[in-house]
């Protein structure tokens, strides 16, 4: 599979950005930008031409990749006199791979339609990792020959990469996968406390959960996250958190039940508290620790590892419960 457009520009260069910029460039003559600019020095090493902003990054490039933090850092490289939409024109075609909210995503693409242009979303699904080694799962929203001209490209960064439907399918899929990263993160760091503190040594309680038939490969990449928390993040609670917010969005607006999103909610905010937010979301554990009492069996008057007393379901979900 080839494409004709070989001139890719990209804006962001975060964790997930500067990897992706870092696969475009074995193959792509790359323009980037990034508001922090230090971020770029390793890439224009590698080749990357710096742009000063991303309207020039726009009008440099065929193809405009985007991955930035949120709907806020997404309005801010689109809009205004330097923004993407100020540079972008006839026949280019703009994928943007942060995760927002469909409803931003799709307003967007109106605005990328009325300049003759073409937006797709293509939210990603896989960490750091996985996008350095170009296996990332891709899920595409906007007009179907728009995906058809950039396909090429999207299998240099992702191992699985589908058309979803219309712009803000991609989305809103990335938003219904992300339910069951934070439920299954959640669950299994419960498990594994549940055991500690029964007695039972938690790397064997973590070895025999992710050895069965529950240990997907996110569990057991993460695993040992969890019983050592690193200090530098592959996915932090802080995004983990937004995503499940547009979860409940999103489920609000559909009338869809979502429990364990709820209850995910909780606990993030509750890690946030707690000082996680930058943290690997294997800090869940952590923050059922925390939030545990004191063990059974421990001796009265021995300080336990928190300051709460030990209650079910204490972390149970904020205002708005299980129902959108
Ligand atoms: N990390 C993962 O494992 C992972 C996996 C799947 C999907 N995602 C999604 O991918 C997206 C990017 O994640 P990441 O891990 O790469 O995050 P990150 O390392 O925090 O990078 C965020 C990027 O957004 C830019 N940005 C933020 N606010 C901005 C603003 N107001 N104006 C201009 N630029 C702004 C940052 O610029 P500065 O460098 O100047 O701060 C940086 O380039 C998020 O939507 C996340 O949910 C992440």
């Amino acid at each position: 599979m080839t494409t004709t457009m070989t001139r890719i520009g990209l804006v962001g260069l975060g964790a997930m950005g500067s990897r992706i910029a870092g696969r475009l460039l074995q193959g792509y003559e790359v323009y980037g930008t990034n508001r922090s600019a230090s971020k770029a020095s390793e890439l224009l090493a590698r080749g990357m031409t710096w742009r000063g902003t991303p309207r020039a990054v726009a009008a440099s490039a065929e193809v405009i990749f985007s991955m930035v933090t949120d709907d806020a850092a997404l309005e801010a490289i689109t809009s205004g006199p330097d923004g993407i939409l100020a540079g972008l024109g006839p026949g280019q075609v703009f994928v943007d791979m942060s995760t927002v909210s469909p409803q931003a995503s799709r307003e967007l693409a109106r605005s990328a339609r009325s300049l003759g242009a073409s937006m797709l979303d293509a939210p990603v699904s896989g960490t750091v990792t996985a996008a350095e080694e170009g296996i990332l799962t891709i899920m595409v929203g906007g007009p179907h020959d728009a995906f058809h001209a950039v396909e090429p490209l999207l299998h240099v960064l992702g191992r699985t990469v589908t058309y979803v439907g219309g712009n803000g399918q991609g989305l809103l899929l990335k938003l219904a996968l992300n339910i069951s990263l934070a439920a299954q993160m959640l669950a299994f760091s419960e498990g594994v406390l549940l055991a500690e503190r029964g007695g039972i040594d938690p790397k064997l309680a973590a070895d025999v959960m992710t050895a069965s038939a529950l240990g997907s490969p996110m569990l057991r990449a993460r695993a040992p996250l969890v019983l050592d928390l690193p200090e530098q993040a592959w996915f932090d609670v802080r995004l983990m958190h937004k995503d499940i917010r547009l979860v409940l969005d999103a489920a609000r607006e559909l009338s869809v039940p979502v429990p364990s999103a709820a209850v995910a909610d909780g606990l993030l905010a509750r890690a946030e508290e707690l000082g996680y937010a930058r943290r690997d979301i294997a800090a869940m554990f952590q923050v059922l620790a925390r939030t545990a009492g004191t063990p059974a069996g421990t001796p009265a008057g021995t300080p336990g590892p928190t300051s709460g007393p030990a209650r079910p379901g204490a972390l149970a979900p904020r205002s708005g419960g299980t129902a959108p």
